[in-house]
């Protein structure tokens, strides 16, 4: 932030200041009593800052920034919903849904004019708000459309003033669209303290938050959720859920994967068919489409397993999207299993395989972060020995111990 107070002259130089003569106070976190958004946020919300929240229309955005303002103003805290997008009657009957009795005490303005909701905020002066969304905002100085990149970035870049200005803390709702960028949102990236991002399938019910910028805290730091009748709930549980829903049929296995600092079961799918497309389907869900397509590759060229003539899905399971390079083994073992048809050897025939490892483009496995942590969480359920890089330097080896066959042949193209 810049020095305060000092007038001077434009233009005139000033005199750098030593780092240890600087006065920086640690500010208390304003905690939004949903743990899991707390951790994300690296403890809390940092008065004064601002947050850019980014989801897919329908993932939950208004209902999580609603949640956590109700809880702030239980602890008798100014808050401020400001809704460019919703009349107040739509807002008030999410609130209603809510479980939260003190969701009907924050106050709200459906507003769309940036003059409006900026007076606003100088008179309200309250210590959290939530601007839902950035790309309804309008600034009637320029000539653009709501949405556009110069009007959301005269949006943030006014919304920060007053809440610098006055330390009001700001949670800023952005949509992101389906493909997963966060089109006009993203050149707020750069502005704000703290990016987080809100995915999963709209039609399932488990979502995850995790923060891709923090000024304030490390980026390690995901949250798991699940959408119910009464609002977002935290799972807790959700290596449980995930492997006691595990299929064990072929094509699936559990992925021990890392959701920030915390090791995550998920069972990843993988379903291959014969294709009648040129070129043949790549459908995926949870993973990415690029890191797939390697896998891919790899399995073609240094596993025999080449799928040029066929479909092929894969899917995390729960609507869970994994952002982890470990993943990759996973995708490679669920799509072999597929093609060959048959279920993954794993250490106790009534449990499904887990794995971890990332692939190399010469067909061997490397290690990625936190090993042991994902090896005891698959322990607590009783899914060891896992396949992994240390154990397993290649991906034949992987495959022979997961599939037995020493040449698993390629689909018939
Ligand atoms: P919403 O928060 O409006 O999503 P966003 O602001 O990201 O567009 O809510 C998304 C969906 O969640 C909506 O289809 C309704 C559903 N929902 C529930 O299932 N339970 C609830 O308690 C609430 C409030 C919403
Ligand atoms: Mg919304």
């Amino acid at each position: 932030m810049l020095v305060r107070g000092a007038r001077r002259r434009r233009g005139a130089a000033v005199r750098p200041v030593e780092l240890r003569a600087i006065r920086a106070e640690r500010d208390q976190r304003l905690s939004t009593g949903i743990g899991e958004l707390d951790s994300v946020l690296g403890g809390g919300i940092v008065p004064g800052s601002l947050v850019l929240i980014g989801g897919a229309p329908g993932i939950g955005k208004s209902t999580l920034t609603t949640m956590a303002l109700a809880n702030l103003r239980e602890a008798g805290r100014r808050t401020l919903y400001i809704s460019a997008e919703e009349s107040a009657a739509q807002i008030r009957l999410r609130a209603e849904r809510l479980a939260q009795p003190s969701a009907l005490a924050i106050p709200v303005i459906a507003e769309t004019d940036l003059d409006t909701v900026v007076a606003t905020l100088e008179q309200e002066r309250p210590e959290v708000c939530v601007v839902d969304s950035v790309q309804t905002l309008h600034a009637g100085e320029l000539s653009s459309a709501a949405g556009s990149v110069s009007q959301v970035r005269e949006a943030a870049v006014r919304i920060m003033r007053v809440a610098k200005a006055l330390r009001i803390a700001v949670l800023l709702v952005g949509h992101v669209t389906k493909d997963g960028t966060l089109a006009g949102p993203r050149v707020l990236e750069h502005l704000v303290d703290c990016v987080l991002q809100f995915e999963g399938e709209r039609e399932r019910t488990y979502r995850t938050v995790r923060a891709v910028k923090n000024r304030f805290g490390s980026t390690s730091e995901a949250g798991v959720f699940e959408m119910r009748d009464h609002g977002l709930v935290e799972v807790l549980d959700a290596s449980a859920r995930f492997v006691s829903e595990a299929t064990r049929a072929p094509g699936s296995v559990v992925l021990c994967a890392m959701e920030g600092s915390r090791p995550l079961l998920v069972e990843v799918q993988a379903l291959v068919s014969r294709s009648e497309l040129v070129p043949p389907r790549r459908v995926v869900t949870g993973v990415d489409r690029n890191r797939v397509a390697l896998v891919l590759a790899v399995l073609g060229r240094h596993a025999g397993i080449g799928l040029g003539a066929a479909d092929v899905f894969v899917n995390v399971v729960g609507g869970v999207r994994i952002e982890d390079p470990g993943a990759d083994l996973a995708v490679a073992l669920a799509v072999a299993g597929a093609v060959k048809g048959v279920p993954l050897t794993a250490a106790r025939a009534d449990r499904p395989l887990a794995c971890f490892g990332e692939l190399g483009l010469t067909g061997e496995l490397r290690n990625v972060a936190h090993g042991e942590r994902r090896l005891a969480e698959a322990e607590k359920f009783g899914l060891t020995p896992a396949i992994d890089p240390s154990s397993h330097p290649t991906l034949r080896a992987a495959l022979t111990a997961a599939i037995g066959a020493k040449r698993p042949s390629a689909i018939a193209a």
